[in-house]
């Protein structure tokens, strides 16, 4: 069996004369918790885009598991095992707590007793205890992050990027998400982009650091965190 969950190869996209991804390399074992850090603007959302289809590459390959996902619709490499969340949470206000669990079940149109019971299963993984029928749109923050959460656990993806999934929350809710990330890398794998480093410490097994679009080092988060350059870009722009 192929050790490797997530093999991006030689990723590039430019927006324009933009070049918001060079010849990026990045690769995820199983089992792996992968993070990424970099400076505002350098590119990390972008290879969030573009490894689960919602952009599509000008160059390179995205094997998961073994299977080519490059340049396939966002719908189509979801079904094979991508789901992420969003910097901005993406839910439906106006939907409830249930619905937009049931609208993250990819291919189930239908609202029978078996989705209803798998959406439960989600919120309680993900410790949502609100009440189903409740608007979403009325959820705090650390509320509609899990309920995100819940909406992408539901399909059972192989692999789970949270695009900062710390940001607005309070240390104590800081806390508990980063119990709650823990505690899914027993379902799918996880790879996390985040600015706290707290959480990065805590969570990363891998940490590969972005700058310009390229990709400065990829290691232990220890070694990342005394790396000279890493040093000068967090501490000079007090982000971390
Ligand atoms: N859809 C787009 N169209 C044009 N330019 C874009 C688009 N998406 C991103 N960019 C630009 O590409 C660069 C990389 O943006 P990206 O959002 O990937 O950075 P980031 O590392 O996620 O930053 P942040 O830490 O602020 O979230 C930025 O200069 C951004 O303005
Ligand atoms: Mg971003």
């Amino acid at each position: 069996m192929n050790d490797l969950l997530l093999e991006a190869t030689d990723i590039s996209k430019a927006f324009g004369g933009l070049k918001a991804l060079s010849n990026v390399n990045v690769s995820q074992r199983r089992g792996e918790l992968l993070g990424m850090i970099g400076p505002n603007g350098s590119g990390k959302s972008t290879f969030v885009n573009v490894i689960s289809g919602t952009l599509k590459p000008d160059s390179g390959e995205i094997l998961l598991d073994g299977a080519n996902i490059a340049r396939r619709p966002q719908h189509v490499v979801a079904r094979a095992g991508i789901a992420r969340t969003f910097q901005a949470v993406k839910i439906f206000d106006n939907l409830t707590v249930l619905e937009n669990v049931l609208a993250g079940a990819l291919g189930h149109s239908s609202m029978g007793t078996k989705e209803v019971d798998e959406a439960r299963e989600a919120l309680a993984r993900v410790g949502l205890t609100a009440d189903l029928e409740q608007r979403a749109g009325a959820l705090g923050l650390y509320d509609r992050r899990r309920l995100e959460f819940a909406s992408r656990l539901i399909s059972r993806p192989k692999l789970l990027m949270l695009d900062e999934p710390v940001g607005g929350l309070n240390p104590e809710e800081i806390r508990a998400m980063i119990g709650l990330i823990q505690s899914l890398r027993e379902e799918c794998g996880i790879f996390i982009i985040e600015h706290t480093m707290k959480v990065i410490t805590s969570l990363a097994d891998r940490v590969v650091v972005l700058v310009n679009g390229k990709k400065l080092v990829d290691d232990s988060p220890q070694t990342v965190l005394r790396h000279r350059e890493v040093i000068d870009i967090y501490l000079g722009t007090g982000d971390a």
